[in-house]
């Protein structure tokens, strides 16, 4: 199939080089010149395992243009994957979507053969077909489900793990309304073994909502028993272990520390929060899910202050930076709140990362970045860890004060004075 990919972030370059590998041809569109060039020079504008290996292996199968209409022209299928970030208030910005539709509207007025819009990008449930319709059928003068298939097909993909989660996904959720677009889609799949759920488009929007504010919840849920666990000397992995075992409850996402950050768990617990609020629901278990996720990263620091009573001119090394391992990206890490509250007590900040270190400086250039993770905590008057990189296991801690958010096992061996957040 020819498949026309609008945004080249995490999810449309995995998607678009995904769908290359099994044979499709891919037109990437972005409005960024330097991800254009990049891809066309087979280069990965974002770091994620393996993709830039499969972007070459599949060189010649795509290419990337800022032009829409020569995208749209050529190929049958577009799969809208541009961002949603959070506004001030929480609520979602979708001006990257409607920007989208609206070139995707105008493109689509001179194309004369049928063509299938996919909405992958996370939008609330009704902004397929309250939004995204109405702004396509206005440009393009064409009507939807009749003259032009629109679908909202949402994506599971974990940063640094999205080419697996790609190719070997859980489910594939497929909202529609028309046949013909069903159809489409179903071809589109059709490599893949998983389960596929059919179902209307806004439902489609809610399961990936109700998805993340699970997983979110899973994680605030192991944090707050977690923190009992701390106080009570035990182990919440041991009892994670125990409770997971529970076939309806599943081990996954139960790794208690620091919380989780990202670009899509945070903004889009926040982003449902006030949906619900306008809806004039209360969501309460949601909210809770942030608040004890603003908590926990915080819990560090106080278990630093059990052992270095004042952190005025104390050298405290931060080990990770990126919001989960695997990746570059530190969107709402947790490393965010703990630097900026250790700066406020006073201490000097030394801080290290494998990928996320050019991220990290755009946000906190004034503070002090160490070549190595060796270098980081040779130097440290106390080590906190706040990404579970796998290098970190080969560390020497021997002598070391170290604060632990993730559970590195080779520092909670080794370490002269060690806590962990909730174990
Ligand atoms: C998430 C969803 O998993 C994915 O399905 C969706 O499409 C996008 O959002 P991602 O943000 O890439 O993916 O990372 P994920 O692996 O879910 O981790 C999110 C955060 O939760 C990280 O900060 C991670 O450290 C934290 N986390 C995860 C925990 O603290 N404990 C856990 O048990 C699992």
């Amino acid at each position: 199939m020819k498949i026309s990919v609008i945004g080249c972030g995490y999810v449309g370059l995995v998607t678009g080089i995904g769908f290359a590998e099994l044979g499709n041809s891919i037109i990437f569109v972005d409005t960024d010149d330097v991800k254009v060039n990049m891809i066309n020079a087979l280069k990965t504008p974002i770091y994620e395992p393996g993709l830039e290996e499969l972007m070459g292996r599949n060189k010649g199968r795509f290419y990337a243009t800022k032009d829409y209409r020569e995208a749209i022209q050529n190929s049958e299928v577009t799969l809208i994957c541009v961002g949603t970030p959070s506004m001030e208030d929480g609520s979602i910005d979708l001006s990257y979507v409607k920007a989208s539709a609206e070139q995707i509207g105008r493109s689509l007025s001179e194309k004369d053969e049928y063509h299938i819009v996919v909405v992958k990008s996370t939008v609330l449930p009704g902004t397929t077909e309250e939004i995204v319709k109405p702004i396509i059928e206005k440009e393009s003068g064409k009507r939807a489900f009749e003259d032009f298939g629109l679908a909202m097909n949402p994506e599971f993909l974990r940063e640094g793990n999205a080419i697996e989660d790609f190719f070997k996904p859980d489910r594939i959720v497929i909202g529609v309304r028309d046949e013909s677009t069903r159809s489409w889609l179903e071809e589109l799949y059709r490599f893949f073994s998983c389960p596929k759920l059919v179902t209307d488009i806004k439902t489609a929007e809610m399961i990936k909502y109700a998805s993340n504010a699970f997983l979110a919840t899973k994680i605030s849920f192991a944090n707050e028993i977690g923190n009992i666990c701390k106080k009570l000397g035990m182990d919440a992995y041991r009892v994670f272990e125990g409770v997971g075992l529970d076939h309806r409850i599943n081990p996954a996402f139960f790794r208690a520390g620091i919380g989780f950050g990202g670009s899509c768990l945070p903004k889009d617990i926040r982003a449902l929060i006030r949906r619900a609020e306008e809806l004039g629901e209360q969501p309460r278990i949601l909210r809770a899910v942030i608040e004890v996720n603003e908590n926990q990263p915080l819990r560090l620091i106080e278990l630093l202050k059990k052992h270095v009573q004042s952190l005025r001119g104390k050298k405290i090394g931060i080990l990770g930076l990126a919001f989960k391992p695997g990746t570059d990206d530190v969107r709402e890490s947790r490393a965010i709140l703990i630097v900026k509250k250790l700066i406020e007590e006073g201490a000097r900040v030394l801080a290290y990362d494998p990928k996320a270190v050019e991220n990290f400086r755009k946000l906190f250039p004034d503070i002090e970045y160490a070549s190595s993770a060796e270098e980081l905590v040779a130097e440290s008057d106390a080590i906190m860890i706040v990404t579970e990189w796998r290098d970190f296991e080969n560390l020497d801690y021997r002598g070391k004060i170290v604060i632990d958010g993730r559970r590195i096992e080779r520092a909670m061996k080794e370490a002269k004075i060690y806590e962990g957040v909730c174990w």
